[in-house]
């Protein structure tokens, strides 16, 4: 498929995002003020910056492992279908995790690695997603800790990608199309 052209439209701007993660990070320090180490699991790629923001936010200690699951390949439409590509290095029966997503849409992805994950016996097991489009959920989950509620619409940036493209850019956009 031919790439198709498109503007990237500002949507969430750099200081916006790290004004939020600070005060995401103060609650989640209250939330687990009791642990002794918080798991930190990132789910690949599309975490990748928001979890460095994060962990960098937060006065604890803490660990930090990754899941990669099947992503849209260079689709812009989820198959529904997740598996586990790289599953965690870590341990996590009786141990305190946080799962750490970039953006919830259907919720498949969320619902397949709570699921996962909970057959391994943790003792708490929390999700925060930097984004959530709520409009477009088809399976039942909810993001603990969501940095920012948006409208339907193919978001880049700050480590979310079109087709492995605009990761690197500081601040979320909206993809539109120009090609009609
Ligand atoms: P879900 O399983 O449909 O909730 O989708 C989860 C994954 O799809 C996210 O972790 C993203 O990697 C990807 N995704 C969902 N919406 C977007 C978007 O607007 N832009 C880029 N990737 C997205
Ligand atoms: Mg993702």
């Amino acid at each position: 498929m031919p790439e198709r052209s498109y503007v990237i439209d500002p949507l969430i701007s750099a200081k916006q995002i790290a004004a939020r993660i600070e005060s995401l990070a103060r609650e989640i320090s209250a939330e687990f003020a009791d642990s002794d180490k918080l798991v930190m699991v990132g789910l690949l790629r599309g975490s990748f910056i928001f979890i460095a923001d994060l962990v960098r936010e937060l006065k604890m200690n803490v660990e930090i492992d990754f899941i990669e699951t099947t992503s849209y390949g260079d689709a812009m439409q989820s198959s529904r279908e997740v598996h586990i590509l790289k599953d965690m290095r870590g341990d996590i029966a009786g141990r305190d995790v946080l799962v750490v997503e970039d953006i919830v849409d259907t919720g498949y992805t969320l619902a397949h690695v709570l699921a996962l994950l909970k057959t391994r016996n943790p003792a708490r097991l929390r999700t925060i997603a930097l984004l959530d489009k709520p409009s477009r959920r088809e399976a039942e989950i909810t993001a603990d800790w969501i940095g920012f509620d948006i409208p339907d619409g193919f978001v880049v940036g700050y480590g979310i990608d079109y087709a492995q493209r605009n990761r690197n850019l500081p601040y979320i956009g909206k993809v539109r199309f120009t090609d009609g």
